[in-house]
């Protein structure tokens, strides 16, 4: 495997992720918490950094049980790192050393270039520039602006670059990634879906044994794929329990629950709409509908799980960047502008020992590894959507009434995307319910009803995110189906803001 020392780079998940694509199991750590089993690493990459080597706040990693032993590939800052504490000079850049560039040379009898020409596009983003490369540094490729764009240190198996090989506009940084990783450090390209699936039954196989395991399912991917790896490796012992909110999509929970049974899943549905609506009575401010949504979850799941007898195990569907530790280089804590994802969110009396099954893998793996179980197309390729679900897209107080109103206006919108065949160049859809009632006229008569948003978004993680631009037709076609049969609802807005300054949801 490989590992990659993060210096706090916004592309550090991106690297990992390329080099898992070239079926390479990769793994982050902060820099300046090197593993101690680092044998059981064939390379290491240094990712790049906000910060500069030239700074009181530059970054000091220990690779005294890295350098010279292993294959390393220093990108930007790493490559920066090397120069100036090895005998080298880095300096503030006079010309501008941000996005595209070619290469203009590249000693291309070297493996690491093998099969890259002159003239490749390669994506700078740095502001200090290596004026002169470290003791031993042999230059390996320049650009008309960066002279000193890659090189490496003679008598080592180490490599710097400037530019980045991890972002797409690289066009040949996956190529040279797998050079790298294939042709000098020799590592074999056998991570895949499978493989996967084969190691991670064996793993739970070998952890849980005999023991029982409870889940909770969401009808999300993450939560199913987790099922049906937990499923195929130990059956019957794995006992799921999804929870009806009561402000699930329509017909969700029905829908989702027949599917889990289809898939052979050991689940119990529990429908506990009631209590959940008795916990929100009257409530209006997001954070605490929030809370009241996991609060009445927990004791749900709670009741549920003293139900079954010598459970010894929670299962949950944490992914990779959940479990990343992240290099804040400014250090403070960031503030919460919204208490996502109820993170530890089960009482500590339960006492369960936890199986993640997801914990190495990232949201596109989670998809990939769904499709190799079997598991239905249409499902892992759903659209993210909220733990407190259409609590926090109707804004203000929660009712029954309301519940049913959103449902309704938002499955006009779902299947209408569907239909359109908009629904997969979406990252995320819903529709608002807002508490504004404004007048219109039906058929001669005044209204004065309520107002719905619609909101549509492109994002790849949900941190930031723009909204989609749908087509007229659309629009206009979805507004004019959801006033003609959703009672109650006159007017329709479609959200044009993106993230930031806005969020996704509304509340
Ligand atoms: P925002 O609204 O912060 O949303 O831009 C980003 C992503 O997070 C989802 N989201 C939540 N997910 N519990 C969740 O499990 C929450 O309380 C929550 N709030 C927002 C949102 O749907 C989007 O995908």
């Amino acid at each position: 495997k490989v590992l990659i020392l993060d210096f706090g780079s916004q592309y550090t998940q991106l690297i990992a992720r390329r080099v898992r694509e070239l079926n390479i199991y990769s793994e982050i750590h902060p820099f300046n918490k090197i593993p101690t089993n680092i044998d059981a690493y064939k390379a290491v990459i240094l990712s790049g950094s906000p910060n500069s080597v030239r700074g009181e706040d530059a970054l000091h990693p220990d690779l005294s049980e890295i350098r010279g032993k292993k294959p390393m590939l220093a990108v930007c800052y790493g490559a920066q790192y090397l120069a100036h504490f090895s005998g080298g000079e880095v300096a503030p850049s006079n010309t501008r050393e941000y996005g595209r560039a070619n290469l203009s040379f590249i000693k291309n009898d070297e493996p690491f270039f093998a099969t890259l020409s002159e003239g490749s596009q390669v994506w700078m983003s740095h502001s200090d520039t290596i004026k002169s490369l470290p003791t031993n540094g042999v230059l390996l490729a320049s650009t008309n602006d960066v002279k000193n764009a890659a090189y490496k240190i003679e008598g080592e198996s180490t490599y710097a670059i400037q530019f980045h090989p991890e972002v797409y506009h690289s066009t040949d940084g996956k190529q040279l990634l797998e050079n790298f990783l294939v042709k000098i450090a020799d590592l074999k390209q056998d991570w895949t879906p499978d493989s996967f699936v084969e190691e991670t039954v064996a793993a739970i196989k070998e952890k849980v044994g005999n023991d029982k395991v409870v889940l909770g399912l969401s009808g999300g991917v993450d939560s199913t794929v987790a099922a049906v790896l937990l499923n195929k490796a130990i059956g019957e012992n794995l006992y799921c329990i999804f929870v009806n909110n009561g402000l699930l999509r329509k017909d969700e929970f029905s829908s989702v629950l027949k599917q889990y049974e289809g898939m052979g899943l050991n689940v119990k549905g529990v429908d506990a709409s009631e209590r959940f609506l008795e916990a929100l009575k009257g409530l209006e401010d997001p954070e605490l509908k929030r809370k009241a949504i996991g609060n009445s979850f927990i004791e749900v799941f709670d009741d549920e799980a003293h139900k079954l007898t010598d459970v010894k195990w929670l299962a949950q569907g944490t992914i990779y960047p959940d479990v990343i530790e992240s290099v804040s280089a400014t250090g403070g804590p960031s503030a919460t502008i919204k208490s996502h994802h109820n993170v530890g969110g089960l009482p500590d009396f339960m006492k369960l020992k936890i199986v993640e099954p997801l914990r190495a893998i990232f949201k596109d793996e989670v998809r990939r590894v769904g499709a190799t179980l079997g598991i239905d197309p249409e499902l892992l390729g759903r659209h993210p959507f909220p733990g407190p679900g259409l609590g926090i897209r109707i804004l203000g107080d929660i009712t029954a009434e309301k519940v049913q109103m959103l449902q309704e206006v938002d499955a006009i919108f779902i299947n209408g995307l569907k239909e359109w065949g908009l629904y997969d160049k979406v990252w995320q859809a819903g529709a608002m319910l807002l508490p504004v009632n404004s007048v219109g006229v039906m058929g001669d008569e005044r209204t004065y009803e309520k107002c719905v948003a619609l909101r549509a978004v492109e994002s790849t993680d949900g941190m930031t995110a723009d909204w989609v631009n749908l087509p007229y037709e659309f629009l206009q076609k979805t507004s004019n189906d959801i006033i003609n049969k959703v009672k109650g609802v006159n007017r329709v807005v479609y959200d044009i803001s993106s993230k930031p300054p806005a969020t996704i949801e509304w509340e």
